[in-house]
């Protein structure tokens, strides 16, 4: 009977993994999914992050997004897992200048690497985990990553980098897409956080509740939202 029991449970519950979700917006995504009843595997990089993401009910695994052998630790502790929903949500700002001033090479690689070649280490791991479930793959980008919305020339460096995160997850759902899951780009608006500043316009309840809306609806209609670019209130962005 407990093991009948159990099979309910496990079919029933729904599994998301959560990238960078130490602070922010991760933590609050792994807070609302947590407290709706989802299994969360959330992502670190201290050991006091661990503890605190343990103690939301979060089963927790060491990444950082840069680092090749942490990357390979984490393909491996994630192969035998199946995915409902995975966020790429870590992400780095780096220099505030425009384009009138050139970049340090140690700040442009720490943002580039962090916001796409992390990505780009990871979806070939985490795509295939989510194809049975015909899954979500959600990558936290910007509306500062959009060319055709692009109004200023401050932060060209975190700019250039969601663009070329935008492209990324773009070519992911083209490749991803026919076997299933749809991969999208959101934009959480301006929000409260480390990165946002306390001048922000919303809260991480109000953005993450947006995102999830967008989230929910994309595994209901994959063929709206396969390859898209949202907001957290669900409305499109001009690439
Ligand atoms: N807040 C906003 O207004 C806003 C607006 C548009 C887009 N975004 C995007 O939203 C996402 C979350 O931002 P946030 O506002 O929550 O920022 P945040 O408070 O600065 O948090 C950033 C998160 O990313 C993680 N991270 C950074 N580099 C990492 C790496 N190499 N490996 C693993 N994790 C790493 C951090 O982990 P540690 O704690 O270990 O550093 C932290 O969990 C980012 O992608 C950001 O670009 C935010």
């Amino acid at each position: 009977m407990l093991v009948f029991l159990f099979g309910i449970k496990r079919a029933i519950l729904k599994t998301i993994l959560i990238i960078g979700a130490s602070r922010g917006l991760g933590l609050e995504f792994v807070r609302q999914y947590r407290h709706d009843g989802w299994e969360v595997i959330a992502t670190h990089r201290r050991a006091v992050d661990g503890k605190k993401l343990a103690a939301l009910g979060a089963e927790t695994m060491v990444l950082d997004t840069t680092d090749l052998k942490s990357i390979a630790a984490f393909a491996t502790a994630i192969k035998p897992r199946s995915l409902n929903v995975a966020i790429y949500n870590a992400g780095v700002f780096g220099p505030r200048e425009s384009v009138a001033a050139a970049p340090a090479l140690e700040a442009f690689d720490e943002v580039m690497h962090a916001n796409v070649f992390g990505a780009m280490q990871l979806i070939p791991q985490i795509a295939p985990r989510l194809i049975k479930n015909k899954g979500v793959f959600a990558f936290v980008s910007s509306r500062m990553g959009s060319i055709a919305g692009m109004t200023s020339a401050n932060g060209v460096t975190y700019r250039a980098s969601k663009a070329a995160l935008n492209a990324v997850v773009k070519a992911a759902s083209l490749e991803y897409g026919p076997k299933g899951i749809s991969a999208l780009v959101m934009h959480p608006g301006w929000v409260q956080t480390d990165m946002g500043g306390k001048e922000a316009d919303i809260t991480p309840e109000i953005s993450i509740t947006g995102m999830r809306q967008v989230i929910a609806a994309a595994g209901e209609h994959a063929a709206t939202h396969n390859g898209g670019f949202f907001d957290y209130a669900g409305e499109k962005i001009a690439w």
